[in-house]
């Protein structure tokens, strides 16, 4: 089976990109090795919450969750050790947290207050599933940034720890896959919840993905995928779930913060390079097509 990655969203630099511009530059290469090692480490965490929610059963499940937690565990081991190798830092990441976006999109009371099991093992699965692919997208997308880099004796140490846990993120994607396919078998029921979970869950993978995109026209970019999580809830469920996130949405201070702290950072690092990449990409993040499809989505509703 293969490992499908999320498409790649319009103005949104790729993967591939974003990695390549990153390993350019070292502080930054770091930070993002540190960011690795605190998602590593948080996803034990929350796997382990998963595993005490369902309170014993299946049993094969609980035994694969555990499995998982034994390498998600030492993906952060070796991410630790090799930071802690090259003197650098390895505290709380600083800037917009994936995993924080993450979980404020997820309508956590309705989430964590489910009672049947089957719901929050389809929940739970797709929600591993959409993280799990993105994790791959972004260590495959580092690999081949850092075969094309000069091979310095620390690039080579980085793709190595990379090159080790890629194999096993590919394998917690296949293993969501069937596990999802599994719960769809059960009923026509359940195979109508877990197209919605799959389609939910993908929407908020790239409305979190894409909270710490600073491009003009984030904003409106992020209603939309609000839109689209609140298709796949019921009528009655939509509205509340709007008024609550757009305006945290329209209203992000700590967007404008970061913006404003990149902008510094950009600037003061390279002036040159401010004026002539970071200004037009900048604005490239919006578009006409953006208000466009907002209209088209809108007159739609
Ligand atoms: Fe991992
Ligand atoms: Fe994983």
């Amino acid at each position: 089976m293969t490992v499908s990655y999320p498409r790649k969203y319009r103005n949104i630099l790729s993967a591939r990109d974003i990695l390549k511009r990153v390993i350019q530059d070292r502080e930054l290469h770091m930070m993002t090795l540190n960011r690795y090692r605190y998602n590593e480490q948080r996803s034990c965490k929350d796997l382990t919450e998963l595993i005490e929610r369902l309170n014993g059963q299946p049993k094969e499940l609980i035994r694969d969750i555990s499995n998982h937690i034994v390498e998600e565990s030492r993906h952060a081991l070796w991410l630790t050790d090799l930071l802690i190798d090259l003197g650098e830092d390895i505290g709380q990441p600083t800037g917009i947290s994936y995993i924080d976006a993450f979980e404020k999109l997820i309508d956590q009371e309705a989430y964590t207050t489910q009672s049947n099991r089957d719901d929050i093992i389809i929940d739970s699965l797709a929600a591993i599933n959409a993280t799990e692919k993105r994790g791959c997208e972004f260590f495959s997308a580092h690999i081949e940034a850092l075969k094309e880099a000069e091979q310095t004796e620390e690039n080579i140490k980085i793709r190595e720890t990379i090159e080790r846990i890629f194999p096993e993120e590919a394998g917690h994607v296949r293993w969501g896959n069937r596990w999802l396919s599994k719960m769809a078998q059960k009923s026509p029921e359940h195979k109508e919840k877990v197209e919605r979970a799959k389609r939910r869950f993908f929407a908020i993978e790239q409305a979190a993905y894409e909270s710490s995109d600073i491009m003009m026209g984030a904003e409106l970019r992020r209603i939309e995928h609000l839109m689209e999580i609140s298709e796949t809830m019921p009528l009655w469920e939509r509205t509340q779930y709007l008024m609550k996130h757009i305006p945290e949405t329209v209203f992000n201070p700590e967007l404008q913060l970061f913006r404003i702290e990149m902008a510094q950072k950009a600037w003061q690092k390279d002036p040159k390079m401010f004026v002539e990449q970071f200004i037009p990409m900048f604005f490239k993040g919006i578009n006409r097509e953006d208000f466009d499809r907002m209209k088209q989505k809108n007159s739609n509703n």
